[in-house]
């Protein structure tokens, strides 16, 4: 892929399709008993979503010279896993939000008690896929077991977990920047790192290639909450397809709160620079790493 050709949306939109596709292969279809539960997992998985996560394990991959299709059971299973986290993160002992991806959260319309055990069925779902050896194609035992365990500690207890209880916790608190930081590289940073790390792993990364896409995926993974953040704020609601302003009623933990909407701003571009020279040892099949690096920080949705 030449420097020139490279075009960031048409990329984003092929990739989303792949990994939507896959999705609906690898989900329980919505007739299966308990229908209305696999409705409820569907509603939420397909309601919309940019899919940054896949398609971030599909660019490091490729950085590294893998095959992305290679990455697909996994990138399949972190979407998953992401699903359920949102589901529960907006139930009203969390967020209490009522908009998602454009649409009425899941609790909204599947009841809180469904709305939990779709989330728990997404988890679970995540990691019946990530056993099962048929999907996997040419992937080596060692990759995929690294791969497995990676996935399962950045979203639990010492990862994105981990994360959501102390956002809860500093809840109307004045909290200080390195609580801050942990809070947002663990609900959010872990799974992106983790994406990230899981791409190189498949692709046959080195270990230098792997340290330097490891750096990409932590600056990368902050700025992407830090973005979050400033969403919450500056945002039109409709383009961002969640509510607006919940940061700021329920007194969250963010950037904006503790150093200003243009110190967040500002900490969010120093981020995407430390993400560009991570990418300085790879070459043009880094561009779609450099360019979603670049799209984290500037979204507007
Ligand atoms: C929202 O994630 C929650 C965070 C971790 C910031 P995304 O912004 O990736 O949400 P979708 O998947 O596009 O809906
Ligand atoms: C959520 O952070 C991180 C998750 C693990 C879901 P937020 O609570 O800021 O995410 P949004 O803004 O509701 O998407
Ligand atoms: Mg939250
Ligand atoms: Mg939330
Ligand atoms: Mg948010």
């Amino acid at each position: 892929m030449s420097s020139g050709e490279f075009q960031l949306k048409p990329y984003l939109q092929e990739r989303t399709q792949l990994v939507e596709s896959a999705l609906d292969r690898y989900l329980p279809k919505a007739d299966t008993l308990p229908t209305r539960l696999h409705d409820s997992m569907r509603y939420s998985v397909f309601a919309g979503g940019k899919r940054i996560r896949p398609i971030l394990m599909m660019a490091a991959c490729e950085a590294v010279g893998g095959n992305p299709q290679q990455v697909l059971p996994a990138a399949c299973a972190i979407e998953m896993i992401h699903s359920y986290s949102l589901i529960h993160d907006d139930l009203p002992a969390m967020d209490d939000d009522d908009f998602r991806r454009g649409q009425p959260t899941n609790h909204k319309v599947y009841g809180e008690a469904t709305a939990i055990l779709a989330g728990d069925g997404l988890l679970t779902e995540a990691f019946i896929l990530l056993s099962s050896p048929d999907v996997w194609q040419s992937v080596p035992a060692d990759a995929r077991r690294e791969v497995i365990h990676l996935l399962a500690r950045s979203a639990g207890s010492r990862g994105m977990v981990g994360g959501q209880v102390v956002d809860m916790e500093s809840e109307g608190q004045s909290i200080d920047l390195p609580t801050l930081e942990y809070i947002h590289t663990h609900k959010t940073g872990a799974l992106i790192l983790a994406a990230i790390e899981s791409g190189a792993i498949i692709g046959g990364a080195d270990d230098r290639q792997r340290r330097a896409l490891c750096r990409y995926g932590e600056a990368s993974g902050l700025a992407f909450q830090v973005a979050d953040d400033i969403l919450d704020i500056v945002a039109d609601q409709e383009a961002l397809g969640k509510d607006v302003g919940s940061d700021q009623e329920r007194g969250k933990a963010t950037y904006p709160a503790l150093l200003g909407l243009d110190g967040a701003r500002q900490r969010a571009r120093e981020l995407r620079e430390l993400a560009f020279t991570a990418l300085e040892l790879f070459d043009d099949a880094a561009r779609p790493l450099r360019e979603i690096a670049g799209y984290i920080v500037d979204r507007s949705f």
